[in-house]
């Protein structure tokens, strides 16, 4: 079959690849119908977290369930399902306090948490191809309406929507909050998008890219733009002073300032600066232990020098790590349903597998229009 192979920094093709095959007994074979490129793959993309050439990229995945293995029982051949990024075994520890995102036996590696075509993830083939292997399927597919309606939508349920969700959970977005939200990438869009759902206020969201800006606003967002207002004056200002009840990091270690250089610090300063005493901070953009490629010396060692001095006498609690999708998926679906929610709005272009990789540069220059990719393998003849 066709997959989206990485090879080399800056560099994926497509090749073929052999077939996943049902290896354990509750595995699922899923044809697929919708794989994103998504903010993460470009951490692999552009050298900083190594990847071994060869690797299937892809972790937002949806299709039809192919063949089921002999353990499965809930999932039938011919259900349509999204696929959660997190690969989870359902009964371990972590996963029962519903941490599918720290599942303690799916890494071989024997760190916590597991996932599709990423570095450190597990030997997990991606899904940026026609088919994938879905390991505990019963546990972790998320059931769709059958049919073919709001692909779209239902594609950014295996990451983004529920990560957005997510930061806004660990952000303690509630009714009548305000909110601040660093990063107009797909995140941070639903960060926004989902903190409306949550009956937010007002909710600001701080990037330098006009057309994400322009998004932000659609989502009922107010758009600062940082290389035109400096943020932090112009939230304070607008909050009375105070700062925003809630604030979140879309953004992650490969913060850039107004001229494209980069500082590992610069998103959590400055969500730190514009939340209020005794505030909440929700950092879903990625930090990595270890970043040997950084231009700035401590984080080459994992060391990320911030404003804790300020945070601690705020008073700030943060929340951290990747998002246990599962815990959210099913709620999101259900929004997507009954017309609640449009998370599609973020999607800038449906491709053919086959132009991943003229996708992934584009989108890895954040190109003007660029916002969010889906691949459409062809359909099975
Ligand atoms: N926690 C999770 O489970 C999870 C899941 C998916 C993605 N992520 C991470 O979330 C982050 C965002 O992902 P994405 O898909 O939106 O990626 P993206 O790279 O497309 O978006 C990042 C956005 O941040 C903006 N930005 C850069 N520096 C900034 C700054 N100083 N201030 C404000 N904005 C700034 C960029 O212009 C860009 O629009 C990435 O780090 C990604 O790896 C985390
Ligand atoms: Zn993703
Ligand atoms: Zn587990």
């Amino acid at each position: 079959m066709k997959a989206v192979v990485y090879r080399a920094p800056y560099e994926v093709a497509v090749e073929d690849v052999e077939d996943p095959r049902i290896e354990e007994p509750r595995d699922a074979i899923i044809r697929i119908t919708t794989t994103n490129i998504c903010g993460s793959d470009l951490h692999p993309y552009e050298g900083r977290e190594a990847m071994e050439p060869g690797t299937v990229l892809g972790h937002e995945n949806m299709g039809i369930v192919e063949e089921i293995g002999p353990g499965v029982d809930r999932v039938k051949v011919g259900d349509r399902v999204s696929v959660p990024f997190n690969v989870a075994c359902g009964s371990c520890r972590n996963c029962e306090e519903g941490f599918t995102s720290a599942c303690l036996r799916a890494n071989p590696s024997g760190q916590p948490g597991a996932g599709y075509g990423y570095p450190g993830m597990g030997p997990y083939r991606g899904g940026q191809a026609e088919r994938m292997n879905v390991p505990w399927a019963d546990f972790n597919l998320l059931e769709l309406p059958a049919g073919e309606e709001r692909e779209s939508d239902f594609a950014l349920l295996s990451d983004i929507f529920p990560t957005g969700y997510h930061g806004t959970e660990l952000a303690g977005v509630a009714p009548g909050r305000t909110v601040a939200i660093f990063g107009a990438g797909p995140v941070g869009l639903m960060a926004a998008h989902s903190a409306m759902l949550r009956g937010a206020a007002r909710v600001f969201v701080v990037d330098k890219e006009q057309d994400r800006l322009v998004l932000a606003d659609e989502f009922g967002a107010t758009p600062v733009d940082f290389t035109r207002t400096e943020p932090t004056g112009y939230i304070l200002d607008a909050t009375g002073g105070s700062g925003v009840d809630c604030g979140i990091d879309a953004v992650g270690f490969q913060a850039r300032d107004a001229t494209e250089r980069e500082h590992p610090e610069l998103a959590l300063d400055r969500v730190i600066e514009v939340v209020r005493d005794t505030g909440r901070i929700g950092v879903v953009g990625v930090y990595v232990p270890r970043d040997p490629n950084s231009p700035e010396e401590p984080a080459r060692a994992g060391r990320i020098p911030f404003e804790f001095g300020t945070a601690w006498h705020k008073g700030l609690s943060f929340g951290t790590g990747q998002c246990p999708v599962k815990r959210y998926n099913r709620h999101l679906r259900d929004l997507i349903v009954h017309d609640r929610a449009q998370p599609s709005k973020v999607v800038s272009h449906e491709l053919p597998l086959e132009r991943a990789p003229e996708a992934y540069q584009h989108f890895d220059k954040r190109e003007d229009g660029w916002t969010k990719v889906l691949l459409h393998p062809a359909p099975a003849a």
